[in-house]
């Protein structure tokens, strides 16, 4: 019988296959404005990409990293990086390929585990495709069942969002730092609250969106309704299944 493939091994896969299939279909092709995500998939969906390019079957790759991870990847295998605002990318980018901490059915997603969130949402939400790859663990019924909610907030206003969320019946914890004392310390100077939120909320992700960035000191949240993305997703069978 076959082996079952580790979570790991599945990354791995759905990064690989994502990337071939899309320059098998053109939609990346040469001269592309690429954003780029964080975290243990989008690492090897970085490391695929180069070989493309290393291989010179892509030419003036321009890519926009979503965090430190991941511009010191590109800077590690030769991608070309620009920020979002440089003139080469504009503002806007072709595509943007990425993983996430849950997906549902309805393709509306967690996303900040590796607390990139927001140049992650800034990037997925201004570009014209977006391509969200995982392994099996993160298809879910409902989201924030499972994994914590991440919000990314001014550090100056910890206490009264805080106090806020309380009020909604929402629990939380302020991410601490591993190998670092005290709390995580986002790319951007930030913190992170990882939160869990009462039943009712669950079922409108995209209003619960916008109600949580009306908090003065919040910077963004890790939900993303908007933008659907292709979703790549692999199995320990070895298997890559879209929806
Ligand atoms: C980083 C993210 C990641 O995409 C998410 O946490 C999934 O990470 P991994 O691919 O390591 O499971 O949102 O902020």
């Amino acid at each position: 019988m076959k082996a079952l493939l580790t979570l790991d091994e599945q990354k791995q896969i759905v990064a690989k296959h994502a990337i071939d299939t899309l320059i098998k279909e053109g939609k990346i092709f040469s001269g592309m404005k690429i954003g780029l995500g964080t975290g243990s998939t989008a690492m090897p969906a970085v490391k695929r990409l180069a070989e493309y390019i290393q291989k010179g079957k892509l030419k003036n790759i321009a890519a926009v990293p979503s965090s430190f991870q991941t511009s010191i990847a590109c800077e590690e295998f030769n991608i070309p990086i620009f920020s979002l605002s440089s003139g080469r990318i504009n503002g806007e980018l072709d595509l943007t390929i990425d993983g996430a901490d849950e997906i549902d059915s309805k393709k509306n997603l967690i996303k900040g585990g590796g607390a990139a969130l927001l140049r992650e949402k800034i990037m997925a939400y201004n570009s014209k495709s977006f391509v969200i790859i995982g392994d099996e663990s993160k298809q879910v019924k409902t989201l924030g069942t499972g994994f914590p909610l991440p919000i990314e907030i001014a550090p100056e206003a910890r206490l009264s969002i805080m106090k806020k969320l309380e009020s909604w019946g929402v629990s939380m914890v302020l991410r601490d730092g591993i190998r670092k004392k005290g709390p995580v310390v986002t790319d951007n100077g930030n913190f992170i609250l990882d939160i869990k939120w009462p039943a009712q909320a669950k079922t409108n992700p995209s209003k619960f969106e916008k109600e949580l960035n009306a908090i003065p000191g919040v910077i963004e949240n890790g939900f993303f309704t908007e933008n659907p993305p292709r979703v790549f997703i692999a199995n320990a069978g070895g298997e890559v299944k879209e929806f």
